[in-house]
């Protein structure tokens, strides 16, 4: 996925509407499509937790909707850090929201955290896919949404999806939406 750049941006909206500009510009639209299921999924939702947050563009979207607490999920916060960081912190502080940083591999211990909604938006592999969700798919109370489950480096490919398949079936979930267009989102509720 592109870097984005940053010019003239000094709050959290700027920030969120640049990026989005940014991404739909170079991925094309509906890139962002899974940003429309993290509002509507977070409504009754007290957290959210990501895994893959890079510059921030779908951290700065739930941070928006002002759930209680947020917990980002990177293996490098390299990117977060040289931007973002300091504006989603005051924007948390002012809005009561608990931020919780996490700089670890998203299928290790120290990454585990209960949360309402969980997005996967990492290391796009279906084995790694299938051990995040073994090791997190007991801590989530409510829904995981999963970005790229139609494209997959470029090409069509269902690998992603076909594990969250599995994974609903195996532990009785449900899926409750699942977009196509550009590289597609998938949904999965309790
Ligand atoms: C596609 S980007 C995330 C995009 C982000 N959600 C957004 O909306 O801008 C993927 C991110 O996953 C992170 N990542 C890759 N492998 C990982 C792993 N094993 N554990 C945690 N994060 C990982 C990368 O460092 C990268 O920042």
């Amino acid at each position: 996925m592109i870097n984005a750049e940053f010019n003239n941006v000094n709050t959290l909206e700027e920030f969120y509407s640049e990026i989005v500009r940014q991404q739909t510009e170079s991925h094309g639209e509906h890139y962002c499509g899974h940003h429309n299921a993290i509002r509507k999924y977070i409504k009754n939702c007290n957290s959210y937790m990501e895994l893959g947050t890079h510059q921030g563009a779908t951290a700065a979207c739930a941070m928006l909707c002002k759930p209680e607490r947020i917990t980002l999920v990177d293996i490098s916060m390299k990117k977060f850090n040289s931007f973002l960081r300091p504006l989603a912190e005051e924007y948390c502080d002012k809005n009561d929201i608990h931020l919780g940083i996490k700089e670890c591999d998203s299928t290790s211990l120290g990454s585990i955290n209960n949360t309402d909604i969980l997005l996967i938006d990492s290391l796009h592999h279906p084995a790694h896919m299938k051990k995040e969700l073994d090791l997190h798919g007991g801590n989530v109370n409510n829904y995981i949404i999963a970005h790229d489950t139609s494209i997959l480096h470029g090409k069509p490919n269902e690998a992603l999806f076909n594990v969250l398949y599995d994974f609903s079936i195996s532990n009785n979930w449900k899926i409750l939406d699942r977009e196509t267009r550009n590289v597609g989102y998938t949904v999965l509720g309790k």
